[in-house]
């Protein structure tokens, strides 16, 4: 499986409209093992997205958006849409995307007649990849913009290479299409700037080491894996030239909720000069908050992610192995909020914006709308 620029669909997501039928790529089983999983019901689209089979701010709104597709097909009352809805709403609180297609569904099934709702519901999932598709293409494009300005300054010349860093995983393996923070990176390489991607572990889940690392290593792009307490390092030494991470939901005024450590990331660009660029569809930004440290919902989850590892020994089998005292309890918060201050800008469909209320503004009427 190689990610081409000129993918418009990820793989990590293939829905059949005619059929109302999803494969979704099993990301708890990478880099190891290539599986697919196939949910067919609100329950299977729960579970998948609780346990983080599918994961990814974009990609579990569109996992919810085809359970409420397979909702509508069982049965498509208001009062049984309602209730996968609350269902699909409550699998994971903090990425915003995961309401707004929700939502998105709900709005597109009401407007229809009740014969034709499992027909329209499924054509929507369809819609919204697309969309989501255009959305990653333009963001590569606007990221681009700002990657050849980079690779144009004498430290990127001298080096040769573009250092880019980046947290988590926000590239085809989370989204509809290419990526969000990922997108302009593919978009480089395939203009032919010699690009490198720092990768950060992300602890405790590894989406860095597991999945972004994977996923450049199919695409062809040149990265290293480092710990996560590396970044201030290598920022101090001159060996990142920009940071881009994706967002699970940013406020209207530019706060952005995004994996746990991103935070520490942000403020050690900003003591060290790097600029901190955050990618994502205008669909994660939430017009309902402003205050992203007050009144995000950070997600906790089980303490055994933290205390135990996982990983495939010679044989590939996955296994977890606890690394830390038998008597030791670990808490587990998923997300953190860097404020707007820290952020360079946000790269979205639209273009580039300031991370403040004033510059979000205008993006409150075209959000939603395709680019
Ligand atoms: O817990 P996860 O793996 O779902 O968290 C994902 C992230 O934090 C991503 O960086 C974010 O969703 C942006 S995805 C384009």
């Amino acid at each position: 499986m190689t990610a081409l620029p000129g993918w418009e669909r990820s793989p990590a997501f293939v829905f059949d409209a005619t059929r109302c039928a999803l494969s979704v790529l099993d990301q708890a089983h990478l880099p190891f093992e290539q599986r697919y999983l196939q949910p067919g019901s609100v329950a299977d689209c729960v579970r998948v997205i609780r346990e983080m089979n599918v994961r990814g701010a974009p990609l579990i709104g569109l996992v919810a958006a085809a359970g409420m597709a397979f909702a509508a097909r069982a049965d498509a009352s208001d009062a049984a849409l309602a209730a996968a809805a609350a269902l699909l709403i409550a699998s994971r609180p903090t990425a915003v995307n995961l309401r707004w297609a929700v939502e998105d569904l709900q709005a597109v099934l009401r407007a229809a007649p009740l014969a034709a709702r499992a027909e329209a519901a499924a054509a929507r999932v369809l819609a919204l990849q697309r969309s989501e598709s255009a959305c990653c293409a333009r963001i590569a494009e606007h990221g681009l913009g700002i990657l050849r300005a980079l690779a144009d300054t004498p430290r990127v010349r001298e080096r040769g290479v573009l250092n880019v860093l980046t947290h988590c995983n926000a590239g085809w393996l989370a989204t509809g299409a290419w990526g969000t923070a990922l997108a302009p990176v593919y978009r480089a390489a395939a203009a032919g700037i010699a690009v490198h991607v720092w990768v950060d572990e992300t602890r405790p889940r590894n989406q860095g080491a597991r999945l972004t690392a994977w996923e450049l290593g199919e695409g062809g792009i040149a990265h290293s894996i480092v710990a996560d307490n590396c970044a201030g390092h290598l920022m101090q030494r001159g060996l990142v030239d920009v940071c881009i991470v994706g967002s699970d939901r940013t406020t209207r005024a530019g706060d952005v909720c995004n994996k746990i450590g991103t935070y520490q990331k942000a403020l050690a660009a900003a003591d060290n000069g790097v600029p901190f660029y955050v990618a994502l569809p205008c669909s994660t930004i939430d017009w309902t908050i402003a205050d992203g440290v007050r009144e995000i919902e950070i997600e906790e989850r089980d303490a055994s992610e933290v205390l135990q590892i996982e990983g495939a020994g010679a044989d590939g089998v996955l296994r977890s192995v606890r690394h830390a005292p038998l008597a030791s309890r670990a808490a587990n918060f998923a997300f953190d909020v860097t404020p707007a201050r820290l952020v360079t800008g946000l790269i979205c469909e639209h273009g580039v914006f300031a991370a403040n209320a004033a510059a979000l503004a205008p993006l409150r009427a075209v959000a939603g709308a395709a680019p």
